[in-house]
């Protein structure tokens, strides 16, 4: 058996396209709009002998492997590592690296805690926290969109809303783009992130027990699973430590995001600034567009087909989500950034069993900044160039000066 990146090499079907492309190269994390289109364009699936891996870039097809979790399962890693060949990195996460009934029991204790009725006592917070850091903001010349305001506000909000004693905006931040990496092969941006691993993985597991978190935050929801014998108090640990993987790059991700393709269509930011109620659209067709989570993997567990191509069991498959959310096969003029277009079943928060368990937070996040945005803020001018931040998962914005002309 040979093994690459952690999984098995195979020899693909004759009739799956090969392609000698390398999805995680530098220039393609930056600018990857160009790498999606053609492999949308080689077909449903296409065989990529630098990894020994297939990819998926087709809304349909990417929607179906994402659908089926008995044939394509995330217990074997959602990225280049196949866990049942090797100890992944850190202990896999109980919930987006499991599947049922694992993956059952654990979802529901993390989906009650972010449930819109357990959520919804944040909003008020969250609008004062948009106005108070977007108010300073409007009175500086220019400012830093991705630290000032893209970072500094889940950063102000999140970790107070699990109830974290102890926040260290660096470490957050840092965290996820570490988690996101480590997707990928074994490449730069997956050895730098590792080297923060000595730092950064001991701060977050003892940030993330019982009595580092307040009574009242949603750390404490999944603490009182593992007192009703639901979870044990390890996995409860392993659950808050979730949300600090998963929900503040992707967010702090979704805000810097949100801003560019504000200041890069005005007109788009007109309409928002008519009608504030667009705020909640306009942060899905923000999703649709950019892709926060490019891509995440699923292994076949079988052998197996899709659209009639044999995929065979333990087979990797890189499915583009971004691409799927360009598909013009799915889209209508996918390239334009339209604030009312309403992309019902885009994918940026996956789908199936998996999909996003903390999007309602992410949308009342959003829906704070870009309401405030929208009430406080006349014009979004860039102010400097906007410059990406390459990352094997994650399509992010690194810096981007922006200014806000108040109303
Ligand atoms: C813009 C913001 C966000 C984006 C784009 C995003 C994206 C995603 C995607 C694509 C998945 C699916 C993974 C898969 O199927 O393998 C996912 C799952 C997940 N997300 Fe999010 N996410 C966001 C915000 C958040 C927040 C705020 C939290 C926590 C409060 C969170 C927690 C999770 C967790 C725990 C999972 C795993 C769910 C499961 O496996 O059942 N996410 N997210």
């Amino acid at each position: 058996m040979n093994m690459i990146e952690g999984h098995m090499t195979f020899e693909p079907s004759a009739d799956i396209p090969v392609w000698d492309v390398d999805p995680y190269a530098e220039d393609v994390l930056i600018d990857p709009a160009p790498y999606y289109a053609e492999l949308r364009a080689r077909g449903p699936l296409v065989y990529i002998p630098k990894w020994s891996v297939l990819a998926s870039g087709r809304y349909e097809e990417t929607r179906d492997i994402f659908s089926d979790h008995s044939r394509f399962v995330s217990s074997r890693g959602v990225g280049l590592n196949d866990f049942k060949y090797g100890e992944p990195w850190r202990p896999p996460s109980i919930i987006l690296e499991v599947d049922p009934p694992d993956h059952t029991k654990t979802r529901k204790v993390m989906a009650r805690a972010l449930s819109p009725k357990a959520i919804a006592g944040l909003k008020e917070e969250f609008r004062r926290t948009a106005e108070m850091i977007i108010e300073q903001l409007i009175e500086r010349e220019s400012f830093e969109a991705i630290a000032d305001l893209a970072e500094a506000f889940p950063v102000a909000v999140f970790p107070k809303a699990v109830g974290m004693v102890d926040s260290d905006r660096r470490r957050l931040v840092d965290y996820g783009a570490m988690v996101f990496n480590a997707l990928g092969p074994d490449n730069k941006f997956r050895r730098d992130a590792m080297a923060m691993a000595p730092d950064i993985v001991p701060w977050i597991t003892g940030a993330c027990t019982r009595d580092r978190l307040t009574k009242g935050g949603l750390g404490a929801l999944i603490y009182a699973a593992a007192d009703d014998g639901e979870v044990t108090e390890a996995e409860a640990a392993m659950l808050v430590r979730s949300f600090l993987s998963a929900g503040v790059d992707t967010t702090v991700t979704g805000i810097g995001s949100a801003l560019w393709c504000l200041a890069s269509n005005p007109g788009e930011y007109e309409k928002l600034k008519a009608d504030a109620s667009l705020a909640r659209p306009c942060f899905e067709e923000v999703l649709r567009f950019t892709s926060p989570v490019h891509t995440f993997a699923r292994t076949a567990n079988q052998d197996t087909e899709v659209a009639g191509l044999r995929v065979a069991e333990g087979t990797k498959i890189l499915c583009a989500l971004a691409s799927a959310n360009l598909d013009p096969q799915k889209w209508g003029d996918p390239e334009i950034f339209r604030v009312d277009r309403k992309p019902v079943g885009h994918m940026a928060f996956g789908a199936g069993i998996h999909g996003c368990v903390g999007q309602n937070l992410a949308r009342l996040e959003l829906e704070a900044v870009l309401t405030v945005l929208a009430e406080t803020v006349e014009r979004v001018e860039f102010a400097g160039e906007a410059v990406w931040r390459p990352n094997n998962a994650i399509h992010a914005l690194d810096r981007m000066p922006l200014r806000f002309i108040a109303r």
